[in-house]
């Protein structure tokens, strides 16, 4: 261990998850001890393809990757390549990896990262909850022996983003979100001194977007020539990058990812842009400053029909159980996109 506070990410990328992953590497108050993968936007095996080529892009190859669940607990995997393209990617591409994934599958590597120094990891969740509700099934004790565990999931107190009631991470698998708010619950009543989990849903995650002007100002970051940063906010010109963005292999990967998700985002979302969900959560849970939190009790609906994976939060103690997350109600999103263009602009520009 370094002094930095160690982490592991759990992914399903995903554009936002590559961002985040991208973020985790360019943030030097973590050591980023592995990621893991999960089905959710693709399928797994996608999701360990590309966030295996993406670390090598980003020059941290030696970081562990882990393949998980290719399924969620009980219902059926859906996947959302509209959202992030054939390959989790949009319209970039990577070579493909060079190195082999992880002997452990996900869960026994959060296990074994947690049991070999307790209360020391983070782990920070930004897919379906599959993984962790399978390493907590395989150990129990995961909630005491882990620092903590933060995870992008849930709309709180805002419509959903999948059906009008649930946010994607969840509707995917809420029997896997149930399992771990579950467990954090029983463990908090055994143990107070277990931290309580920090929740960022859609309720903060939303206000993170990112527009082209800010991919511009990321490019400059990067050393780009301001003319060739500049055509990144014309639409006429964003789809071919020129000179000093194309000879960047990392800054165009996010170029091309990120004009997927700013497609996607105005079909459905109103703006050309996109929200940042995932980087912001890895941003709050290395620096809490930047989310608000109220400590609340919450449960996700498995069952059918239209509540089907809503996160249900009991805002005025009504059930008398004790909280079970700190639930992100305010978020410094200005901040983070700031700290976001800083370090991923920075990271490309010293490849
Ligand atoms: C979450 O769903 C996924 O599509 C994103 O990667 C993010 O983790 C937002 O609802
Ligand atoms: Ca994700």
């Amino acid at each position: 261990m370094t002094g930095r506070l160690p982490m592991i990410l759990d992914v399903d990328t995903g554009i936002d998850d590559s961002l985040a992953i991208l973020y985790a590497c360019a943030s030097p108050e973590i050591e980023l001890l592995a990621v893991t993968c999960v089905a959710g936007n693709v399928p797994a095996g996608r999701v360990a393809d590309s966030t295996r080529s993406l670390l090598e892009l980003a020059g941290r190859g030696d970081v562990p990757v882990a393949l998980g669940a290719e399924r969620p607990l009980v219902k059926p995997l859906e996947t959302t390549e509209e959202t992030h393209g054939p390959r989790g990617i949009g319209h970039a591409e990577l070579p493909a990896p060079t190195r082999a994934l992880a002997e452990q599958d996900a869960a026994d590597l959060i296990i074994d990262a947690a049991r070999r120094c307790p209360g020391a990891v983070q782990l920070v969740t930004l897919g379906p909850m599959t993984n962790l509700a399978l390493a907590l099934r395989r150990e129990p004790r995961l909630p005491s022996l882990l620092r903590g565990w933060t995870f992008m999931g849930g709309a709180f107190r805002v419509p959903g983003n999948t059906t009008p009631t649930s946010e994607w991470n969840v509707y995917v698998d809420p029997d896997a979100a149930q399992v771990c708010l579950a467990a954090w619950a029983s463990a908090l009543t055994v143990d107070s001194a277990v931290p309580l989990p920090l929740g960022m849903g859609l309720d903060v995650t939303e206000r993170a977007r990112i527009l082209p002007v800010d991919v511009t100002r990321l490019a400059r970051r990067a050393g780009a020539a301001d003319a060739d940063a500049d055509a990144l906010t014309d639409a006429a010109t964003r789809m071919h990058p020129r000179g000093t963005v194309r000879a960047n292999p990392l800054l165009e990967f996010i170029v091309h990812a990120l004009r997927f998700y700013f497609e996607f985002h105005a079909r459905y979302d109103g703006f050309y842009g996109a929200f940042i969900h995932d980087p912001f959560v890895v941003a709050g849970a290395i620096d809490r400053v930047l989310v608000e939190v109220r400590p609340l009790f919450v449960d996700v609906e498995v069952g059918s029909g239209l509540a089907h994976g809503m996160t249900i939060a009991d805002w005025r103690g009504i059930t008398g159980h004790a909280p079970n997350v700190a639930v992100a109600v305010e978020g410094d999103a200005a901040a983070f996109l700031d700290r976001l263009i800083d370090r991923i602009g920075g990271l490309a520009g010293g490849r």
